[in-house]
């Protein structure tokens, strides 16, 4: 393909994999994250053209940057990821102002600086793509200590859903795509707010770690083949199922596999 893709958090872990995934893919990039010699780093790897954004996503300003400097560097953008995103180990009853805020900030605000950003272009275009990566426990909360970044992550599950049912009714050329990633073996879990360690998956988990690569084929194969939502863990749908059938149930056989 040689689409313009503008990836969010590209600097590491899901975002690093998807451009290079893209790249390898023919894709031209525009990779942005705050960190700058990351962001050279990851576009060493991508042969195709590449632009890195030095950016804080949390600023709307920074984000408005980002698609300028997109449109300025290949004259349009085909596709726009909200990936960067940011974890968090604390119970409820011991979160503070600050930990929520961070949370909304980096996980919701920063996405919805990206929607609105790029939707008037796509608009104007007639056709785009915007992907949010969000994550499972949006939709099934099953990990308590990541409390306001579950409840950041469902709120952007459903900014995303409004979004794309808008445009589908004015602009049907134009994608919405929500993503939600299971375990993923990336330093997510040791950049989270609070963290001491990585939290690796408890014994019995269903969900066996997915490799970031795993994650950046499937969120560049939806690229080709729009869908609305996927979760890219083969196990998360069966869960999903199962939480919904009966959440006390479920609750319940969680305590029990502790
Ligand atoms: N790993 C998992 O198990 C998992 C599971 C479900 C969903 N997810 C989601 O997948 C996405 C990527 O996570 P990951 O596992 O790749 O995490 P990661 O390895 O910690 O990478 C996070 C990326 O986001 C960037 N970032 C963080 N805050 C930012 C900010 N304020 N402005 C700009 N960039 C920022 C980081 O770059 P800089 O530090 O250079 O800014 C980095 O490139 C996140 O949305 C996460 O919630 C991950």
């Amino acid at each position: 393909m040689n689409r313009v893709v503008v990836v969010t958090g590209a600097s590491a872990g899901i975002g690093e994999a998807i451009a290079v995934e893209l790249g390898r893919r023919g894709d031209s990039l525009v990779l942005a994250a705050r960190t700058a010699d990351a962001l050279e780093r990851v576009a060493s790897q991508v042969g195709t053209r590449t632009q890195v954004v030095t950016a804080d996503v949390t600023r709307r300003a920074d984000v408005e940057r980002i698609r300028d400097e997109a449109i300025r560097a290949f004259g349009h953008v085909d596709v726009w990821i909200n990936n960067a995103g940011k974890g968090i180990v604390r119970p409820v009853l011991e979160l503070t102002d600050d930990d929520l805020d961070e949370m909304i900030d980096v996980n919701v605000k920063s996405a919805l600086y990206g929607m609105q950003a790029i939707a008037p272009h796509f608009m104007e275009r007639g056709t785009g793509h915007i992907v949010n990566i969000s994550s499972f426990l949006a939709r099934v909360p099953v990990a308590p200590p990541r409390s306001a970044y579950s409840a950041a992550k469902a709120a952007l599950n459903t900014l995303t859903a409004n979004l794309r049912v808008d445009l589908q009714r004015t602009h049907p050329g134009i994608h919405v795509t929500v993503v939600m990633p299971g375990l993923v073996t990336t330093d997510f879990a040791r950049h989270a707010r609070g963290s001491v360690s990585a939290t690796p998956a408890g014994p019995g988990s269903p969900m066996k770690p997915q490799t970031p690569g795993e994650v950046a084929t499937i969120v560049a194969d939806l690229l080709d083949r729009p869908v609305a939502e996927v979760y890219t863990n083969p196990a998360s749908r069966a869960l999903a199922s199962h939480y919904f059938d009966d959440v006390e149930r479920f609750e319940i056989e969680s305590r029990g596999s502790g």
